[in-house]
């Protein structure tokens, strides 16, 4: 959501600026903009729509030469994705220039308060009220960073702001509060963006940045202070992301590629985290063996997928601690007086570690006393770094909005999480643990395995491509797979898709099964599982009723051929586990029928990676 780039150094800005925002696109925007500073004036284009707006503007009307710039991907919040509502936007003078992320949640106070001192607005936005207090601040100061701290203060609400003044080229001030920003350090040039997607091709060197903290960069220097002036320490980071990890490598679609890398996501995940000795190594979690005896209480928050991940995660984890989990959608959470105390550890799955929701969840755990885990794919992202420990899933960039791969590894991580819990209490011993782990550690070559059917998933979206509803069904942690598949039929193909609990058919939704509905059905492993045959059943009631029935069984269950009008195989593997095989095909669909409507995959209406506000 919202993307922004910084930039100074000796590179044309405008190509470093479009360039880097096009990384960022992933993260959800309908308008772009960039601006520069050029003989003591600002310059800016902006345009609604895609970059290839804006790449047309700037084709048509060139900007002139600079090496200091900032530039934005806005996802509308206030006013909607129009070329004035665009960012940047410049103060009433036109000397700054403002790109803002978050939500300004005073502005109307704010924007009132200008106007009554004869400030004209030419935009809805909170951000052109913000770039009027910067300009005037500075206006009295003279000092773009003393008037950002200035500004800073009067901002209620979440904001990465970055500004240029036209009067000063080597400088760019930036302000974070509640919302993302980096810091890229290069050799005599330096960036500032919201991920480090932005910059990933020119450094790998960067600096997270606190909150309530203001950044100026020059091509050779970074000042961190807080709001109040004081300097205070960074903490630079590498990153290890390969460059490539983040281009399409010959697929039509990102989302498709991170489909066929979950394999390796999944390896990489594991890898080091247990040595086959018996003894899980979690180093990462840096709470106390006593302190995690004591816990009497789990609570997983997450959103959207995350959350699903964390459905899937209650039955683990109760199963093998036998410690007490709720799952819980983050943005519900912190505002219904939930029971959580120091005896609490609350798990944080964001894929981005930025979300706004997941984020507020856990500063309101921790008020109570809680510890916080996170389980996160990007380092240096704000939930791990407000967190007391992090398991960082190794699933490389995730640029499809609609998550795949950052699912398969939250679950691993997930998994190993629970097992770590049970290994430290004493509740599971280490042939036992051992045993999960060599089936996890096998996971790779299985998960490829229904990776080499996608042919034949491909072949049932164009069959099922006409229909209006789809649905989902499954049990135990069938039913968060289930209902995932269903969120990324939604997601990327605009369809109307709900995924259910199996056992609840009878109870209402079977009334919605219409000859000809697909129903997908995740059925447990047979033989060894009490509920395949109750699923089984739940498939006879759909197809009796005339669904076309799509049906996900482990490779061997002949059981179900009968009542299915397509039966997708999976490698044969414990219940628990099953999910991480069970979603692949339903992404592939997914997928696949997205494409055959001729939907932007990767970017999907509305929809934004990344949801850095409330
Ligand atoms: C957005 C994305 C989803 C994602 C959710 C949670 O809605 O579009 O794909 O599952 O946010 O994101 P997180 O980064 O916290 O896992």
């Amino acid at each position: 959501m919202c993307g922004i780039i910084g930039y100074v150094g000796p590179q044309q800005a405008v190509n470093v600026i479009v360039e880097g925002l096009r990384r960022l696109e992933y993260r959800g925007y309908d308008s772009a903009g960039v601006a520069v500073g050029a003989d003591g004036r600002i310059e800016w284009r902006k345009k609604a729509g895609k970059i290839a707006n804006l790449d047309a503007e700037l084709a048509a009307r060139p900007l002139p030469a600079s090496t200091i710039g900032i530039g934005h991907t806005r996802w509308a919040t206030h006013g909607g994705p129009t070329d004035a509502n665009a960012h940047p936007h410049l103060s009433a003078d036109g000397r700054v220039a403002l790109v803002h992320n978050g939500i300004i949640e005073n502005f109307a106070l704010l924007r009132a308060e200008l106007t009554a001192e004869g400030v004209a607005f030419s935009s809805e936005t909170d951000t052109e009220v913000a770039a009027a207090l910067l300009g005037r601040a500075l206006a009295r100061t003279g000092d773009l960073a003393g008037a950002m701290r200035r500004v800073c203060s009067r901002l209620e609400g979440a904001f990465t702001l970055v500004a240029i003044d036209a009067q000063d080229p080597t400088r760019v001030v930036a302000a974070r509060r509640n919302s993302p920003l980096v810091v890229g350090v290069g050799d005599g040039e330096n960036f500032l963006a919201s991920d480090v997607a932005a910059f990933i091709e020119h450094t790998r060197e960067a600096i997270e940045l606190g909150q309530d903290q203001v950044v100026v960069i020059t091509a050779d220097s970074v000042e961190v202070t807080d709001f109040a002036g004081r300097p205070v320490g960074t903490k630079p980071y590498h990153i290890d992301w390969d460059t490539t990890a983040a281009e399409k490598a010959g697929y039509d679609w990102f989302m498709r590629k991170e489909i066929f890398e979950q394999p390796r996501a999944v390896a990489d995940t594991l890898l080091g985290r247990y040595s086959g000795s018996g003894e899980l190594a979690l180093d990462e979690i840096r709470i106390g063996p006593d302190e995690l005896r004591r816990v009497d209480k789990i609570i997983i928050i997450g959103c959207g997928t995350a959350y699903y991940a964390g459905m899937v995660a209650k039955y683990a984890i109760e199963h093998w601690t036998r410690i007490g989990c709720e799952v819980e959608l983050a943005s519900e959470f912190r505002y219904r007086d939930p029971i959580v105390d120091a005896n609490t550890l609350c798990v944080a799955i964001s894929q981005s570690g930025e979300t706004a929701d997941t984020l507020q969840a856990i500063r309101h755990a921790r008020d109570q006393g809680s510890r916080i885990v996170a389980i996160c794919n990007t380092n240096g992202s704000t939930i791990p770094r407000e967190s007391d420990a992090v398991l960082y899933t190794h699933a490389g960039p995730e640029i499809g909005v609609a998550s795949t791969k950052g699912f398969l590894t939250q679950l691993i991580a997930c998994y190993l999480l629970g097992l770590f819990l049970a290994q430290v209490r004493g509740v599971k011993f280490g042939d036992e643990i051992g045993a999960v782990m060599d089936e996890l550690a096998a996971m790779p070559p299985k998960i490829q395995r229904v990776l080499d059917g996608a042919d034949d998933v491909y072949g049932l979206a164009h069959q099922l491509i006409d229909q209006g509803d789809y649905v989902f069904l499954g049990r135990h942690v069938g039913y968060p797979a289930a209902m995932e598949g269903a969120l990324k039929l939604k997601e990327i193909a605009y369809l109307h898709a709900e995924g259910f609990a199996a056992g609840e058919l009878k109870h209402g939704p079977i009334a919605i099964i219409d000859p000809g509905m697909p129903v997908f059905v995740i059925v447990p492993p047979a033989g060894r599982d009490q509920l395949h045959d109750k699923v089984v059943s739940n498939i006879q009631e759909v197809r009796a009723r005339g669904a076309r029935t799509i049906v996900l069984a482990e490779e061997g269950d002949t059981g179900v051929d009968a009542y299915a009008e397509k039966v997708i195989r999976l490698p044969r593997v414990s219940t628990l586990l099953q999910p991480v095989l069970a979603v692949v095909p339903l992404q592939l669909f997914a997928c696949e029928l997205a494409t055959a409507l001729g939907n932007d995959v990767d970017q999907p209406r509305n929809l934004a990676k990344s949801v850095t506000v409330e």
